[in-house]
């Protein structure tokens, strides 16, 4: 995606040259408890997500990367029918508290708006996941409903 000037982070596509740094920071705090999509247990299987990061036809995803060009974190959403994509997103342990996460959703949003005819943005966030829940908040996502283990929070694309 291209360059949208006043924001902290840009969303960029994958590329093969992220394997050492997708394997750093996806093996950072809380990815494997809350977003197993992204954790890869060891080199190999890093690859193999890498590689399904950046074949889009199944899902939409992006890196998150800063101002300096460190790449920072991963969103990626999943098309669950109906107009719904279901979005999961990690920042890397070093680059967490700024406001990236926050703001890569906003951007993740305007892509789908622009290039997608997805309708919802649809995130489940563990019950004790607080940092997510408060994402959520920070960007106005309203809570859908809740089930035995989280919450579901439902956003209209706009
Ligand atoms: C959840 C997670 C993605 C949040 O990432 P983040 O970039 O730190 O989140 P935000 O963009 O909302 O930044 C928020 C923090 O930065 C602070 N901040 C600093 N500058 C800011 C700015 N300019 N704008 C907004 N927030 C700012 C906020 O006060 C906030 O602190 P708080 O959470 O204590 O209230 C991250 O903790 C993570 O990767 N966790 C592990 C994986 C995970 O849980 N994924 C989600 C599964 S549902």
């Amino acid at each position: 995606m291209e360059e949208l000037g006043k924001t902290n982070v840009i969303l960029k596509e994958f590329q093969e040259s992220d394997l050492d740094e997708f394997y750093r920071i996806a093996r950072n705090k809380g990815v494997k408890k809350f977003v197993k999509v992204f954790y890869p247990e060891d080199m190999e299987e890093a690859r193999m997500i890498l590689d399904m990061l950046q074949d889009n036809t199944n899902y939409i995803s992006f890196k998150i990367v800063d101002r300096e060009g460190n790449f920072v974190g991963g969103i990626l959403g999943d098309k669950i029918g109906r107009g719904k994509i279901d979005i999961s997103y990690f920042i890397g342990e070093d680059y967490r508290k700024n406001g990236y996460c926050t703001e890569a959703v906003s951007l993740f949003e305007s892509y789908l708006k622009e290039k997608s005819n997805m309708k919802f943005m649809h995130f489940y966030v563990a019950k004790e996941n607080k940092k997510s829940q408060n994402v959520m908040k920070r960007l106005g996502v309203k809570l859908d409903h809740k089930t035995d283990t989280g919450i579901i929070y439902l956003k209209r694309i706009s």
